[in-house]
């Protein structure tokens, strides 16, 4: 295993955390849609961090994350796409199961990364 610290600059680390933030941010969505049976809010919430906040990430902090991390974050927002797309389909108990594996990789790179 290599070294847990990711350095960073300031920019580059505010706008990784916020990211981060909303990560918390879509599941928080997810499971109340979830909860009320709301698959628009699933949708939505997913949607967020899939795909759209992979592209959005800056070349600047792209080029320090080390290729570790990118295999646990590229998988993460997959994860997120996936889950949108069976929020229309899959039954709430199902799609709390995948949102439960999703979040294995939270805890997985949080186990293994810090930033600073
Ligand atoms: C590929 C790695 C990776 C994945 C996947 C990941 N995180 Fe993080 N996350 C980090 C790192 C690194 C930090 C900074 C930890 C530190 O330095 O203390 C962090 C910090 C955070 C923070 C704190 C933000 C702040 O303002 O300090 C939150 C909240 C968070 N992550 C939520 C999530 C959620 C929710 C998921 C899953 C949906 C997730 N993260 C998935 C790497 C990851």
């Amino acid at each position: 295993m290599g070294e847990p610290f990711i350095p960073m600059g300031e920019a580059d680390r505010a706008y990784f955390l916020s990211e981060m933030r909303q990560m918390l941010a879509s599941i928080q969505g997810v499971m109340t849609g979830i909860g009320t049976k709301d698959r628009a809010l699933i949708y939505k919430s997913a949607k967020y961090s899939g795909n759209r906040m992979s592209r959005a990430t800056p070349d600047s902090v792209r080029r320090i994350l080390p290729q570790e991390f990118k295999e646990l974050g590229g998988p993460t927002h997959l994860m997120f796409e996936e889950l949108a797309v069976r929020s229309e389909t899959d039954d709430m108990a199902t799609l709390a199961e995948f949102t439960g594996q999703l979040m294995q990789q939270c805890l997985a790179c949080h186990a293994r990364f810090r930033v600073k």
